[in-house]
């Protein structure tokens, strides 16, 4: 098979400390890495470069491992760009815009929802996002609902069934009857292309439990879980993840100090999306206290038409530093790492021997730039098993 080295690399954020300077970054400067068969087979200086069939030079760049984008919303019809300017003119974010969402979902070909996700998908690879997660939700009825699946398996293989979003208008009078299609029929029919069980539970979406009921069903059908909680306000979202071992809780916007312990004795990753925050004018998770605790953090974009219409994890990454106030290496560590963890992934996230060849050539001589210059198209390739994405 053919191997390739990557050299000319100004910096190699490997996102493994035992590489390189021994920074968390594991950073190594004027550096090369081969690829072999989609994986990383070698790490060092570009002067101790092993032979290869094939050279490219990145021309003195810096190189950092594809985004893992743990949490997004892609497959969906329609906008709701009055919805936002609503809301930055004062009106409050309560997710009651997601129904017409569905609407238009549900009225959409599957043509046009496969062709809408692979446009916000093709923008996440240019923003060097190597790893994409997504989520149903915009469907809320088994038809739908299978069909959002199969087009997000079609992308990617980290896919979540959300069925558990909210209950539709059709279900307000019989709450009851719609958790029992989620964990039924819907979830019969949707398991088979997902890997994933989610659930909103919130004030306004689904409370202690029915979130109970719907994550036992979807680990009872072979999923495993995740939640979506503690975005609107306190509540049992996190509490519940970690009883339930998910692998992560995304918003964490409302966590208490009981909450941020139970995450960490059941090594539960907190998901952090700060462009949610940012397109809702809500307040910022506290990052700190989750990183003081030894809770895992990532970063995702929540990419979805209500609150956060975000392609580009180098946005999340600035945000997450100006509003976080977490180091640029934290922030990438969660945007590469982190993502993987929330994901239950042990060969993405880092360029390190053995891990897939998934990386992000930026047009800058430092990874700091990401969070440094925020709005400026930084990421130059992106590469996936050693193979180019973008061009
Ligand atoms: O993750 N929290 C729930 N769902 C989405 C938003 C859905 C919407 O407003 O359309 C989220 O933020
Ligand atoms: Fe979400």
């Amino acid at each position: 098979m053919t191997s390739t080295l990557f050299a000319g690399i100004g910096e190699l954020c490997t996102c493994e400390p035992t590489l390189g300077d021994g920074s968390a970054l594991g950073l190594v400067h004027d550096a090369a890495f081969v690829a072999k068969d989609g994986r990383v087979a070698w790490v060092g200086r570009v002067s101790d470069a092993p032979a290869t069939d094939a050279r490219v030079d990145l021309g003195g760049r810096a190189v950092v491992p594809g985004f893992v984008d743990s949490h997004t919303h892609l497959v969906f019809a329609g906008e709701r760009s009055a919805e936002f300017a609503a809301r930055m003119a004062g009106e409050p974010y309560t997710g009651g815009g997601i129904m017409s969402t569905v609407a238009a979902t549900r009225a959409a070909t599957t043509d046009e929802l496969r062709a809408n996700a692979r446009r916000l998908l093709a923008e996440m690879h240019a923003s060097g996002t190597t790893t994409v997660e997504i989520k149903s939700g915009y469907g809320l009825d088994v038809g739908t609902e299978r069909r959002i699946l199969e087009i997000a398996s079609e992308l990617t293989s980290e896919t979540t069934f959300l069925g558990a979003h909210v209950v539709p208008a059709e279900y307000a009078d019989d709450r009851g009857a719609y958790v029992a299609l989620v964990t039924g029929e819907m979830l019969a029919a949707c398991a088979p292309f997902a890997r994933w069980i989610d659930v909103f539970c919130e004030t306004g979406a689904f409370n202690e439990a029915e979130s109970r009921a719907v994550l036992r069903a979807g680990i009872a059908a072979g999923l495993m879980p995740r939640v979506h909680g503690n975005q609107l306000g306190p509540g049992p979202g996190a509490r519940l993840a970690a009883e339930f071992g998910a692998a992560s809780v995304d918003h964490c916007t409302y966590l208490s100090a009981e909450d941020v312990v139970a995450l960490r004795d059941a090594g539960v990753v907190a998901t952090l999306l700060p462009a949610a925050e940012f397109s809702t004018r809500s307040p910022y998770a506290d990052a700190r206290a989750l990183i003081n605790a030894g809770v895992t953090v990532a970063l995702a974009t929540d990419c979805n038409p209500g609150s956060a219409y975000v392609t580009s994890m180098p946005l999340v990454i600035a945000l997450a530093v100006r509003e976080y106030r977490l180091t640029p290496a934290e922030a990438l560590l969660a945007a590469t790492r982190g993502g993987a963890a929330a994901l239950r992934r042990d060969d993405i996230g880092r360029l390190a021997p053995g891990f897939s060849a998934d990386f992000a050539v930026l047009e800058a001589p430092t990874y700091v730039q990401l969070a440094y210059r925020p709005g400026s198209a930084l990421v130059a390739q992106a590469w996936r098993c050693g193979e180019r994405l973008t061009v």
